[in-house]
């Protein structure tokens, strides 16, 4: 054993042997001088009282008053696992990453979460599971952070606060921990109508996965991939489990939320352990990179829409395997750092509203999250590639930069960090023609149907399934204090369907709402109203 073999600013160039802190034979102070009792503190006498002049025991007491860092302000609860990626090499002609080359193997690191308890709630919550992807390119880390549900509620980050807000427990009680039963998370959503489709994804099955292992992931956004040839194309990422996607029933969830709270972790952690090695196939939908940006009239920059694989199937691109559990969770799932602006050449982003917001919050919550700004120099967030960023100083600084001119071009320190290609550059900026327009604070009428694609997935469930998101939305309104959400919601089930409003309104003891109360401002494309006619409505 010996120290960790990871350079200052560059990678492991190893798994840890020991972690620092915890090497040679000795107890030792954080100095590293040696210790020959643990047990007692140093007193005046017997009986005490206890002398100040204690170091040992001043340390080790200051030390754990400064053990905990704050959750995450969402996805606070989660659980992490390594693993490799291994491109098909079938993405390579729409997308230069190097990753995704044929036969390459890329270590990655996963983190499943859910979204809305903290860090000791239980598991098989009703809730949105996060998916977390750092893959260690050669070319740099990419984080693809995706969700277990491809849409999401809002469509611009500027309403994330609030749909947040809406969701954590109540102010006042701090009720309830991890569900959406409560008055704010209906008042909401029943306020913003373009949340039905992920309300409508988190009632159905999905919203209690079985296991981490049974989930499948999507990077909800549309992304826009950049090809040897500087072609692009716009895509949609999708993680495909290779044991199916399962559900547990809402009596199941219930009762494991109480007999093992740490059900998904440990589901994870025993297979790892086991050596029976969970695999996820990377795919892609893709679609032509128009001024436009919409496909088959649904708008790709609007994430509370899919597009049905029917229409744009699912290739994949490549395999995801997670063979290692962590060592240490405060070190690795806890440290852990994802950001979406986190790139390779081959990947950039789109103006999604809600893409754009995020590109900020990650990177500014975490200054505060993992203390100050350097932490890319966290071993579980360190590239694997050799760093020079020109960054100096700050918080938790942990290497010693030479040198005396970190600018370029400089004269003084001799060699002058090259810069990439442009065509190698990681945030591709592609030449997009910007829209001349004035500025608005307003969304497109694309954006403005909310009904059309919740029916949709209403429409493909099985009557079971059916059974099941009536089952949970009476249970989850039934907990709601006021009437008036109550009969909100209701409303917007009517427009999405009267079976549905009306099982519902039975469930709740409540009178069917008579009309619609929304009128569809957009007209589906012709595209959706086929696939909606070919599918079963009962
Ligand atoms: C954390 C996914 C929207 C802000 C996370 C995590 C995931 C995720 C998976 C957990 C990362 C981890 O395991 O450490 C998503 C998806 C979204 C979305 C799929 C929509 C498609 C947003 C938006 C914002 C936001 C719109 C803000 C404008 C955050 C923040 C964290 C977080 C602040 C905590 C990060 C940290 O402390 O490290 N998100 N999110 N998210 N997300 Fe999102």
């Amino acid at each position: 054993t010996g120290p960790e073999t990871v350079s200052p600013t560059g990678a492991p160039t190893g798994a840890p042997k020991v972690a620092m802190g915890q090497q040679g034979e000795f107890l030792t102070t954080s100095a590293g001088a040696r210790l020959y009792d643990t047990d007692h503190s140093l007193k005046a006498g017997e009986r005490g009282p206890t002398l100040l002049q204690d170091h040992h025991l001043r340390e080790k007491i200051m030390h754990f008053d400064h053990e905990r860092i704050p959750e995450r302000v969402v996805h606070a609860r989660g659980y992490g696992a390594h693993g490799t990626f291994v491109g098909y090499g079938t993405g390579a002609n729409v997308c230069k990453a190097a990753f995704l080359g044929d036969g390459v193997e890329t270590p990655v690191f996963v983190r499943f979460s859910t979204v809305l308890g903290s860090r000791g709630s239980a598991d098989t919550v009703r809730d949105t599971r996060g998916f977390a992807t750092k893959f260690y390119t050669q070319e740099g880390n990419f984080d693809l952070v995706g969700n277990n549900i491809p849409v999401f509620f809002i469509q611009d980050g500027i309403k994330f606060p609030d749909v947040i807000h809406a969701g954590k427990p109540h102010p006042d009680r701090e009720i309830p921990q991890a569900q959406s039963a409560h008055d704010t998370f209906w008042d909401f959503v029943s306020t913003h109508t373009e949340a039905t489709h992920h309300v409508m994804w988190n009632m159905s099955d999905r919203g209690i996965p079985r296991s981490y292992r049974t989930m499948e992931g999507f990077g909800v956004h549309t992304f826009r991939l950049v090809n040897a040839e500087g072609e692009t194309a716009l895509a949609k990422f999708h993680w495909k489990p290779k044991l199916g996607v399962h559900s547990l029933v809402w009596e199941e969830a219930q009762m494991l939320n109480g007999i093992d709270p740490d059900f998904h972790r440990r589901d994870l952690a025993d297979a790892i352990e086991s050596g029976a090695f969970p695999q996820w196939e990377l795919g892609l939908q893709l679609f032509p990179d128009t001024p436009r940006q919409t496909f088959e009239g649904i708008d790709l920059l609007d994430p509370t829409k899919i597009v049905p694989e029917e229409l744009a199937p699912v290739q994949p691109v490549g395999i995801l395997t997670l063979n290692r559990n962590t060592m240490n969770y405060f070190a690795e799932t806890e440290q852990v750092a994802f950001h979406l602006g986190n790139l390779v050449p081959g990947i950039d982003v789109t103006d999604d509203p809600l893409f754009q917001a995020r590109l900020f919050s990650y990177l500014d919550t975490q200054l505060t999250r993992l203390a100050g700004p350097n932490f890319n120099q966290i071993p579980i967030n360190r590239p694997h590639v050799p760093v020079n960023d020109m960054f100096r100083d700050g918080f938790h600084q942990q290497a010693v930069h030479a040198g005396v001119a970190p600018y370029r071009p400089n004269t003084l320190d001799g060699g002058n960090p090259f810069v990439a290609k442009a065509e190698d550059r990681p945030f591709v900026e592609v030449a997009q023609p910007l829209p001349k327009s004035a500025k608005v604070r307003q969304s497109p009428a694309s954006f403005a149907d909310h009904f059309t694609q919740p029916r949709l997935f209403w429409l493909s469930l099985t009557p079971v399934e059916k059974e099941h998101v009536v089952r949970a939305f009476t249970f989850e309104l039934g907990k709601v204090y006021e009437q008036a959400i109550k009969e909100r919601q209701l409303r917007v089930l009517a427009n999405v369907d009267p079976t549905l409003c009306a099982e519902v309104a039975k469930g709740l003891g409540l009178p069917v709402p008579a009309t619609e109360a929304r009128p569809r401002k957009v007209t589906p494309s012709p595209a959706l109203s086929q696939i909606g006619q070919e599918w079963p409505t009962d």
